[in-house]
């Protein structure tokens, strides 16, 4: 019995170790074992804690936020994890430069990517952040608005009368279009478009990739899965390298992200231009970052509305004041306030990245305490975005939180839906307004009502999605002219 729970036990810590082996420049090093460290579960508590974590993270990781409060320090074997609960050190955290705190990412997820913005650290990260920057500056991101109302009607227009549709599944399609028409110009419901099959493939599978034991375990038994998989990859790869080379010599190229990328220059060291490796591995990366967080904005956003009708009717009577029977512009954002607190909330309560982690290469000090290198260091939208002392009544979905004179009362870091610092999202922009002009065109002709019997829980993977999908019941609203 215990030379099984030794056994298990040291499987655990391996599996824990495993992961952390190309981050933060830095192995687990052992530190004295006279250390005196911030509260926490300790010894065979520390175990229990770490199995409940794996089967059920935010309710284990709320109740260590309760329980040992904003600093919480948990060891297993040489690796110490720190859950942080306080925006003054989450702000300390998240803001201190690379070199002291770097980004955690699942091995899995380095070998899909490449070196995109995601997988990258330091000084190439630092030049890549600058160069796509200007990419995603408000004036370019706002081209992106006919885009997505057109797929917004495309979807719309599909839907019938007291149809039963999965939101989560239709969000996903949507964002996933919009993103890939956005990136590429590739329309994803081009059926013969076979870069549309490809990224369907590649993003079917990408749960599994992301997972570290699956994916190595996987990767060696080589399933009909994962050759699938990887030809949907190579396939994927072959066809944007050939995009890149057609757009290299095109006159009149498309207007789109992969454009806007052949042609952005580093002014601080010259006029080097990204190399094709450069442009794929940042294209890959903007396709899964982007389309399944906003989907699940989406999703969340539509759940909390089924659920608050006198919210929904204030959205609907914005949308028709602003929008009287016609499709809105990214200029009538402006003026839908409702809209963007209504946005604001959902994430408040639904943060698409629920979690975040960072390891630190040396010795870092945090208040009067200092974390061994190497350390896993985890600061969650979740807990502090439901917590007391900064949301009177947390679990209560009030859109009046983000009116300006609220939301300024409020600590800075006690609400990053999208991060912060050096690693700070850079599609921020282009998701809110993705998500805006969604519940606009959605919200002017259909009203969405939960399904009955359908169960809620939350499942927290790379996102905080519903663990059995959300089933709507769509219903054409009563409004002249739309
Ligand atoms: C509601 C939608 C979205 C949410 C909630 C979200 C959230 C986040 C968060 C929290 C981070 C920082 C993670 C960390 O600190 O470790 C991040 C990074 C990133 N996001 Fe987003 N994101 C969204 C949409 C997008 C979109 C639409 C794109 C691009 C098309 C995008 C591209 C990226 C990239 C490239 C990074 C890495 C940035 C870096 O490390 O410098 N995201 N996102």
């Amino acid at each position: 019995m215990i030379g099984s729970l030794f056994a298990w036990t040291r499987q655990l810590t391996n599996f824990f170790k495993r992961e952390d082996s190309t981050d933060a420049g830095g192995s687990v090093v052992p530190v004295s074992l006279g250390a005196a460290h911030p509260p926490g579960p300790k010894g065979i508590s520390a175990l229990a804690c770490c199995v409940s974590r794996q089967r059920d993270p935010l309710t284990e990781l709320g109740k260590l936020a309760r329980r040992y409060g904003d600093v919480v320090h948990m060891q297993l074997g040489r690796r110490h994890d720190y859950l942080i609960n306080h925006p003054d050190h989450i702000r300390a955290i998240l803001c201190a430069p690379q070199s002291e705190m770097a980004r955690s990412t699942p091995p899995g997820l380095k070998r899909l990517l490449g070196r995109g913005l995601l997988t990258s650290q330091d000084d190439y990260h630092r030049r890549h952040k600058r160069m796509l920057a200007p990419t995603f500056h408000k004036e370019l991101v706002r081209q992106w608005s006919s885009t997505i109302v057109r797929h917004c009607v495309r979807i719309r227009d599909s839907w019938r009368d007291g149809q039963e549709i999965d939101i989560e599944h239709e969000m996903q399609r949507l964002t996933l279009g919009i993103v890939l028409q956005g990136l590429l110009s590739v329309d994803l419901d081009e059926q013969t478009d076979e870069i549309a099959r490809a990224a369907n493939t590649l993003i079917e599978m990408i749960h599994c990739r992301t997972l570290p034991i699956i994916d190595d375990l996987l990767d060696k038994i080589a399933l009909g899965r994962i050759r699938q998989f990887n030809n949907a990859r190579a396939q994927f790869d072959a066809m944007v390298y050939r995009m890149i080379r057609e757009r290299r010599v095109a006159s009149s190229p498309a207007q789109d992200l992969l454009s806007n990328l052949l042609q952005v220059r580093d002014e601080e060291i010259g006029s080097n231009a990204l190399t094709d490796d450069e442009i794929r591995d940042e294209i890959v990366t903007m396709l899964v970052a982007g389309y399944e967080t906003t989907a699940h904005a989406l999703t969340w956003t539509w759940y909390l509305l089924s659920q608050h009708p006198e919210s929904e009717k204030k959205l609907w009577a914005e949308l028709d004041v602003v929008l009287p029977g016609r499709l809105p512009a990214v200029d009538d954002l402006e003026s839908m306030p409702y809209n963007r607190m209504v946005l604001s909330e959902a994430m408040r309560l639904y943060p698409p990245v629920w979690i975040v982690a960072r390891r630190n290469p040396n010795p870092w000090s945090l208040g009067n305490d200092t974390l061994p290198p190497g350390s896993f260091i985890f600061v969650s939208q979740y807990l502090i975005q439901r917590d007391p002392r900064f949301f009177s009544e947390p679990e209560r979905f009030d859109p009046e939180r983000w009116t300006p004179e609220m939301a300024a009362q409020r600590p800075k870091y006690s609400y990053f839906p999208f991060g912060g610092g050096p690693r700070q999202c850079i599609g921020e922009g282009l998701a809110r307004l993705i998500s805006l002009l969604v519940t606009a065109t959605i919200g002017q002709r259909w009203h969405l009502a939960l399904a009955p019997r359908q169960k809620i829980e939350l499942e927290p993977l790379i996102t905080l999605r519903p663990k059995y999908g959300i089933r709507m019941i769509i219903k054409r609203r009563i409004v002249p002219l739309c």
